[in-house]
Formats: structure tokens, sequence, C-alpha cells
């Protein structure tokens, strides 16, 4: 796209199929959430107007995917489909062994349990599903966000890097327990923040000291491996596909949703080059997945997958992609809401907290800006926050999530008026209280209330004489 002379960056594809979007009333809406127990999770999609819960397993797929999906081949063993995206992975990741599982979480569970307990796994900040796991096994999940995370409003670049002496300290005094570090790029957990080829880098260098593996959680690895080419002043005339190369280079294994950058309804996998683990894995993964070629999938989405893998590293798509993320974000800011910045790839975070400062942490800041925004325009999004992480949430984050080729821009200018009436009227947003709660991911399916404020009590309370 570079030849022409224009400002402006358009979708780098035209729509063949679409799909329409429900509309619902205030009314209504109010009526959804409240039957919902206030978790956004369990309203149904077909209230919602705009969905920004995730960016996961959203994406539009492509004509040259769907048509991918015909050659599936459904044989039990050794189907061709599966070499097919084998063969994808290897060549733009460049793992010997690759494991197939039906979602990114699958391929996390059987990586952990097979490390089994008693285990420190380190990482930039884990995300929630991974954490999950690493505990579930018995095993501490270590987050070393780098100190520059903390501050949501500096623009710098790489706020998803590991926190490299932080990681030095743990490495000096328990390396015998961390038989892997986990680098999530980008980092979802603290605002879809990219992670640089340096910290990369440095980590592996740390790491071969100990002659301990690294690992990447590569959901979003292109969108990573573009914020590296913008910002990156090493690497700023490469190639997309050679900064993944590279990123890749410096792992010995990943963990991939492939429902994210891989642009797939369903699916991951597990690729590595330790050929003992990857015997291990095929082991755990007949128990639960299936066959190791095809791992919970059919054949036809394993041809979706490496499809995907293909398009993702189309520069023009990602120019886009991450400009017009960041348009979303540019758009908030103007009407004085505070994000995570600099804007990261799949999503815009708004700090609830500092939007929301009469609402305390205990009160959910972050779930009560996502339950006003549903109540006034019937937009979906997910708090990241408290409620999400508990007492390992760094910041009240609501994260505005952008499905993959879904919305246009007009759709987005949309939102932005949404949040810009929204933002007039904040003071009347009340907080939360938790009424059930399940012990582990909570967010998923607990119950909540809206925390009445003394007037509504004395109104409740006249109405009701
Ligand atoms: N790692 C990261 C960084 C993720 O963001 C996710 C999922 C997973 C692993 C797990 O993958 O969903 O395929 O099992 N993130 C979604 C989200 C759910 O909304 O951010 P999965």
């Amino acid at each position: 796209m570079s030849q022409w002379p224009y400002r402006t960056i358009i979708e780098p594809f035209k729509i063949k199929m679409v799909e329409p979007i429900p509309f619902t009333s205030r009314r209504e809406r109010e009526r959804l959430l409240h039957q919902a127990g206030h978790n956004l999770f369990k309203i149904p999609a077909n209230k919602v107007t705009l969905d920004l819960l995730t960016d996961s397993g959203t994406a539009a797929m492509s004509a040259l995917q769907w048509s991918a999906l015909m050659r599936g081949d459904e044989s039990y063993a050794c189907a061709s489909s599966f070499f097919v995206m084998e063969r994808a992975v290897r060549r733009i990741m460049g793992f010997a062994h690759v494991i197939p599982a039906h979602q990114g979480r699958a391929a996390e569970r059987i990586l952990f349990s097979m490390i089994g307990p008693g285990k420190i796994i380190p990482g930039n900040t884990h995300f929630d599903t991974t954490r999950a796991n690493i505990e579930a096994a018995g095993s501490v999940a270590l987050d070393l966000p780098c100190p520059e995370s903390k501050n949501t409003s500096s623009m710098y670049p790489f706020k998803g890097n590991i926190n490299l002496a932080a990681l030095e300290r743990v490495l000096k005094k328990s390396h015998a327990k961390i038989p892997l570090v986990l680098v999530t790029i980008t980092n979802n957990a603290i605002g879809g923040q990219p992670v640089s080829l340096e910290n990369l880098r440095q980590t592996k260098k740390l790491l071969n000291r100990y002659k301990i593996p690294l690992f990447i959680d590569a959901a979003r690895f292109a969108e990573n491996a573009y914020l590296i080419k913008l910002k990156e002043a090493s690497s700023k005339s490469w190639s997309v596909r050679q900064i993944v190369h590279e990123t890749f280079r410096l792992a010995d294994g990943c963990l991939m949703s492939a429902k994210k950058d891989g642009f797939a309804n369903i699916g991951g996998f597990l690729a590595l080059n330790n050929a003992q683990w990857a015997q291990q894995a095929r082991q755990m993964l007949v128990l639960t997945e299936g066959f190791p070629t095809y791992g919970g999938l059919a054949g036809r989405d394993l041809e979706a997958i490496a499809q995907g893998l293909w398009e993702v590293l189309d520069e023009a798509y990602l120019k886009y992609r991450i400009r017009s993320t960041e348009y979303v974000g540019e758009g908030l800011m103007k009407s004085g809401i505070p994000i995570v910045l600099p804007v990261g790839g799949h999503a815009v975070y708004i700090d609830a907290g500092r939007f929301l400062p009469h609402i305390p942490e205990d009160q959910f800041p972050g779930h009560a800006l996502a339950c006003a925004l549903y109540l006034d325009a019937g937009v979906r999004t997910c708090e990241m926050g408290s409620l999400a992480f508990g007492k390992n949430a760094q910041h009240e984050l609501v994260r505005l999530a952008i499905p993959r080729r879904v919305y246009t821009q007009s759709h987005m200018d949309w939102l932005l008026e949404a949040f810009e009436m929204l933002a007039r009227k904040k003071n009347k947003i009340r907080g939360y209280r938790l009424i059930k709660e399940p012990k582990a991911l909570r967010h998923f399916m607990a119950t909540l209330a809206p925390i009445k404020s003394a007037a509504d009590k004395k109104l409740a309370r006249a109405l009701a004489a």
C-alpha cells in the first residue's frame, strides 16, 4: 500500500458475506442484564449490538480459508490436513514438533500437567487460563512485568516486556525449580502491549546460563511483530516474516491459541524442539484431545488455521489492524477517557480506575463501566481488573477487544459516540458487589449486583410503602 500518497488506511479486503447485528431497547437490556446476574458473559450474543468481549475465535475467515475447509481431510489418523498445518507452523515458526489442540488452553494444560507440580513458571504476565493451568498442575505462576507497565499513561513502547532484573533474581534463587519461562506476546493481561526483540534476546541470554528453555505464548505473534517493526529501531527495515522468524528463533517452544492471530474460529497448538517433551505431550494428548494428528480438531479446522497463519503475515492487513485499533484509542481520548498507552494490537484498554475514581477497587470500577456501556449502547466488553484477576490485578481495566476483519470504521464511530455520551454522566455510574463467585476464573461465572446509593434505597423504600 505504500505507493499511495493518501493518509487514509483502508480495510485491505472487501466483504462477500454479511451477518445482521441486533438492536435492543434500553428496557430490554436492563432486563437482560438483571437476568444475567449482571455478568456480561451470560448475555445472549443475539442481544449484543457490538461484541467487543474478545478477539478470540471471532475473526471473519477469508475466502481462501472457507475454500480450504472443503479440502479438510477427516481421516482419523495421519490426515493430510494435519501435514498442511504442520508445514505452516514449521515454516513460519520453525519448531520441529507440532501438536494440535482444540484451543490454546488445552495446549497449556498438556504442557503444564506434563511438567508436574512444585515448579515455578515465571513470565511477563500470564494470561488467566495459563495461570489457572499452571496452578491446577500444582505449580506457581509468577508474573514479572517490566516496571514501565505500571504507568498506564507513559508512551514507553514495549510495556509488555519481562522484567529482566527480577527474572535474574528469581533464576539465581530458584533456578532448580524453573522448568521454563513463558513470555506472552503481546502481553494481553496488561494492555495488549508488545514485547521487544531485545527483551526476548536478553531473556534468552539469561536462560542460557541456566539451560532453561524459553517458551512463547504466541496468540498474537503477528501483531507483536508488526509493533516491533513500527517501534524497534534495529528492525525497522525488516519484513514481518523476518521479525517473526527472529522471535521464534530465540524460543524453544510455543503455546498458540489459533483463535487470535491464526484467524481461526477454533484451534491451537503446542510447538517445540525437544523430542522427548513432544513425545510425552503426544501421549497426554491422546487422553483428552485425540490422536496426535488432529488433537481435538476437525481436518477442516487444521486447514483454516494453516491458511490463517499465512494470511496474518500480510503487512497491508497488519498495518490496517494496528491503525484501526489506534483510531479507537484516539477517539476515546478525545472524550477524556483514560486508556492504556500506547494502544496495543488487538484491543483498547480503558483505565476504569482513573475514569471512575469514585468507585473503589472492591466495587469493581471496570465491571461497572462495562455494565453501563451495555445498558447505554448494547456494546459488550470485558473487565480485566479486580474481578478477573483478584489480588493479581495491576490496574482496573476494561478491554475493548476488536474482532479481526469483522467491524468497519462506522461501527467504531458509533462506539466512540456511545462513550462520548457515557463520559458526560460518568458520576452516575455505581459500583458492584459479588453475590456468588466460583473459586477460579470467577469473572466467567460470577453473579453480581449493583450497589445502591442511599438515595436509591430511600426511593425503593418509598415505592414499596
Ligand atoms: N494466551 C493468551 C495470551 C490469551 O489471550 C488466551 C485467550 C489464551 C492463551 C488461551 O487461549 O482461548 O484458545 O484457550 N484469550 C482470550 C481473550 C480468551 O479473550 O483474551 P484459548
